[in-house]
């Protein structure tokens, strides 16, 4: 059974599709024991309280560099001895010792079919608002491994949303979330527990 860490910076929609998916069984492999927020008070905190799971929060700007920061990072998912780092609407960056300690072992969730609306810059309510000013018919949402590259790493999963008339950024956000983020999280995660994705 492998040992789940979710990284956290919001409302936690997509850590709560995580705890439903393990609860429902579609995560089978793996199990969620800690939740760590990038800062105290959001509602994912809330959230791991009610499922029973483990939660901390590792703040960046608790540490005087991002050094300090992914080593603190680092030490607690080794001392939580974690095998998966999930970053579901994870707004720090990582980088460093966290990433050649977990390396091919963090994966990330993205609102949009990478590589259009992704890098630096690119997160929340803007990515959908770059691809409605853009005029896309189609959007989504991406799983894909984290490397040093903001959104670089290898996809695992997409799927593919329609944009409606009418749509707003927050209008095709929550479609996005409901039709295809809150899917292929859980079952991308359960794919890498199961040993499916080398
Ligand atoms: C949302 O913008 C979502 O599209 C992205 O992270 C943000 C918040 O997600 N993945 P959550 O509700 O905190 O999981």
């Amino acid at each position: 059974m492998k040992r789940i860490a979710v990284l956290v910076s919001g409302g936690g929609t997509n850590l709560q599709a995580l705890l439903d998916a393990e609860q429902s069984g579609v995560i089978k492999s793996g199990k969620i024991v800690a939740v760590v927020a990038s800062k105290p008070g959001v509602y994912a905190l809330e959230r791991a309280k009610n499922a029973g799971v483990a939660s901390t929060v590792i703040s960046r700007k608790e540490f005087d560099s991002a050094e300090a920061f992914n080593h603190a990072l680092c030490a607690y998912m080794q001392s939580m001895q974690i095998d998966l780092i999930v970053l579901a609407g994870y707004l720090s960056i990582v980088g460093g010792e966290l990433l050649s300690a977990y390396q091919n072992r963090i994966i990330n969730i993205h609102p949009s079919l990478i590589p259009s609306f992704c890098g630096d810059g690119f997160y929340g309510l803007r990515v959908h608002q770059a691809a409605l000013d853009y005029g896309v018919k189609v959007t989504g949402a991406t799983v894909h491994f984290v490397n040093e590259i903001t959104d670089g790493g290898k996809i695992i999963l997409q799927k593919a949303v329609e944009v409606q008339d009418g749509d707003t950024a927050e209008t095709l956000q929550k479609r996005v979330m409901e039709e295809a983020e809150w899917k292929i999280l859980p079952q991308a995660v359960e794919l890498f527990c199961s040993g499916k994705l080398n």
